[in-house]
C-alpha cells in the first residue's frame, strides 16, 4: 500500500483504531468526569455535546486534509502548503503543545500503573471511601514512586515509538478498544444500581443553565478539543500516514461518536458512585481514582475487575501518549534531519522533565503556583484552555483563507470519487464563522475583552 517512502496504515479498520486510540484515553475516563463535576453537570454535558458537534468534527476533517494532502508533520505540513509564510506557527504550537500536554498526561498515565499494582497485591480491599481518598493523596503527593511510575510509562510509549507506525500503533489499538469498551459498559451497570444512584445520574441528566458562565463554555471546549485530540496537529501527523482511499469525513464522524460515547460512559460509571458514596463531584483530578476503588469493592471479584479496569486504562492512555511523542518526535526527525531515534530520545527526556516537575508540584512544589494554579493544572490549563483552541482557530483560518476551495474539495471528496453535500456551508465556517466564534469566547475568558472595550 505504500507509495512514498513514508510509511501507512495497512487497513481501514487499522485507520479507525489508530485514530481512535489517538483520541480517546484519559481524556474520556478520567478528565471528562473531572471536568463535568467541576463544572457542575449536565448543562456543561451540554454545551460540550454542542461543541463536538459543531467544531469537533470540522475541525477534525480540515486537519485529516491538512495531512494527507501534505503528507508531512504537524510543522511541515504548513511549509509545503504555504511556503515562506508563518502559518507553520500552527505546527509548533502543536510542538510545544505535545510536549506540556505529555508533561501532565504521563503523571496521571504513572497513577494508573500504581493502581495496577495495588490491585495485584489486593491491597485495595476492604477500605472506607475516606482511607481510599487519604490513600490517593498520599501517594500523588509523594516524592520517588509516582515519578517513576511517570518515568515508566515514558519508557513503554519511547519503545512503541521505536518499533514504528504499523507494528506498535496500530496493532496495539487494534486488540485494546473493543475491550475497554465492554468493560466500561459492566462498569456503568454496577454503577446504577448502586444504593442513591439516582442522584448522580440527575447530576448528569438535568441541566442548570443558571451554572453557565464563560468559563464553563471555554472548558467545554477546551475538553472536546482535548477529547478529540485536534488543535495541535496530532490529527495531521496521523492523517499523514492514511492512504488514497480513506474516506475522512466518514472517518472524522466515527471517531467522533466513538469518543463522545466514551467520555459519556465514563460520565454513567463514575456520577452515580460519587454520589452514592458521598465524594464531592468537585474533587479534580483525584475524582476516578478515589471514587473506582469504591465501585470495585461493591462488586464480587472486585480486585479482578480493579485489575481489568487499570490496565485497559493503562493501555488507553498509551496509545494516546504514543500519538503526542509521535507529533514531536515526527517533526524532529522530518524538519532537523536526525534520525527517528535520536529524536525519540529527545522528546521522552524532555517530556520526562515536564512530568517530574508536574508531579512534584502535587506534593513539595505545591506552593509554587502561578495565578492560583500548580505546574500540574498549569499546564493543563495553556494546553486545553489557549493553546488547543488558538490552534484551532488558526487551522480553521488557514483553510478558509489560504487554501483554494477546489484544492480542499478535491481531497475531501478522494478527487470526486465520494460526495460532501454541506461542502459551501462548511467552507464559509471555515472562513468566517469559527474563527470568530473561538476568538470571542477565548478573549472573553482570558478577561481580554473587557480589557479592549475598556470596562
Ligand atoms: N485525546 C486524548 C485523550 O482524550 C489525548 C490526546 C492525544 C490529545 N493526542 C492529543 C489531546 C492531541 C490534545 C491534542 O486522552
Amino acid at each position: 500500500m505504500t507509495t512514498n517512502k513514508r510509511a501507512t496504515f495497512g487497513s481501514k479498520l487499522g485507520v479507525i483504531l489508530a485514530t481512535v486510540g489517538c483520541a480517546v484515553g484519559l481524556g474520556n475516563i478520567w478528565r471528562f468526569p473531572y471536568m463535568v463535576g467541576a463544572n457542575g453537570g449536565a448543562a456543561f454535558i451540554l454545551i460540550y455535546l454542542v461543541c463536538i458537534l459543531l467544531l469537533g468534527i470540522p475541525v477534525m476533517i480540515t486537519e485529516f486534509f491538512i495531512g494527507r494532502h501534505s503528507h508531512r508533520n504537524a510543522a511541515g505540513a504548513f511549509k509545503v502548503m504555504a511556503p515562506g509564510t508563518k502559518w507553520s506557527f500552527i505546527g509548533y504550537n502543536g510542538v510545544l503543545g505535545a510536549f506540556l500536554i505529555l508533561g501532565f498526561y504521563s503523571v496521571v498515565s504513572g497513577w494508573t500503573l500504581e493502581y495496577i499494582l495495588q490491585a495485584c497485591t489486593g491491597s485495595l480491599a476492604g477500605k472506607s471511601a475516606a482511607e481510599f481518598t487519604a490513600e490517593f493523596e498520599t501517594f500523588s503527593s509523594g516524592i520517588f514512586r509516582p515519578i517513576l511510575w511517570t518515568a515508566l510509562f515514558i519508557g513503554m510509549t519511547h519503545v512503541i515509538i521505536m518499533s514504528g507506525v504499523k507494528k506498535g500503533i496500530e496493532r496495539a489499538s487494534k486488540v485494546m478498544m473493543p475491550v475497554l469498551f465492554l468493560i466500561l459498559c459492566a462498569l456503568c451497570v454496577r454503577s446504577v444500581t448502586l444504593p442513591d444512584a439516582s442522584e448522580g445520574l440527575r447530576f448528569l441528566l438535568q441541566p442548570d443553565f443558571s451554572k453557565i458562565r464563560s468559563s464553563v463554555v471555554l472548558s467545554a471546549m477546551g475538553q472536546a478539543f482535548f477529547s478529540l485530540s485536534i488543535g495541535m496537529g496530532c490529527l495531521i501527523t496521523y492523517s499523514s500516514y492514511f492512504g488514497k482511499h480513506t474516506n475522512l469525513q466518514t472517518t472524522a464522524i466515527q471517531v467522533t461518536l466513538l469518543d463522545t460515547l466514551v467520555a459519556v460512559l465514563a460520565g454513567i460509571m463514575i456520577f452515580p458512585a460519587v454520589f452514592s458514596f458521598g465524594i464531592a463531584p468537585t474533587a479534580g483530578p483525584e475524582l476516578v481514582f478515589i471514587t473506582l476503588p469504591n465501585v470495585f469493592e461493591q462488586m464480587p471479584l472486585g480486585n479482578l475487575w480493579s485489575l481489568v479496569f487499570f490496565v485497559l486504562l493503562a493501555l488507553a492512555a498509551l496509545t494516546s501518549t504514543i500519538s503526542l511523542h509521535e507529533v514531536a518526535t515526527a517533526y524532529m526527525h522530518e524538519e532537523w534531519q536526525m534520525t527517528r531515534s535520536r529524536a525519540a530520545v529527545y522528546v521522552s527526556l524532555g517530556v520526562l522533565f515536564f512530568g517530574s516537575i508536574s508531579s512534584l508540584s502535587m506534593g513539595v512544589l505545591s506552593e509554587y503556583t502561578i495565578g492560583g494554579l500548580n505546574f500540574f493544572d498549569l499546564l493543563d490549563y495553556i494546553t486545553a484552555k489557549i493553546m488547543l483552541p488558538l490552534g484551532g482557530m488558526l487551522i480553521c483560518l488557514f483553510v478558509g483563507q489560504r487554501v483554494d476551495k477546489k484544492i480542499l474539495k478535491a481531497e475531501l471528496t478522494n478527487e470526486g470519487t465520494i460526495p460532501f453535500y454541506f461542502f459551501n456551508t462548511y467552507a464559509f465556517f471555515m472562513k468566517y464563522l469559527w474563527p470568530i466564534a473561538i476568538g470571542i469566547i477565548f478573549l472573553n475568558e482570558l478577561g481580554l475583552l473587557r480589557w479592549l472595550t475598556g470596562e
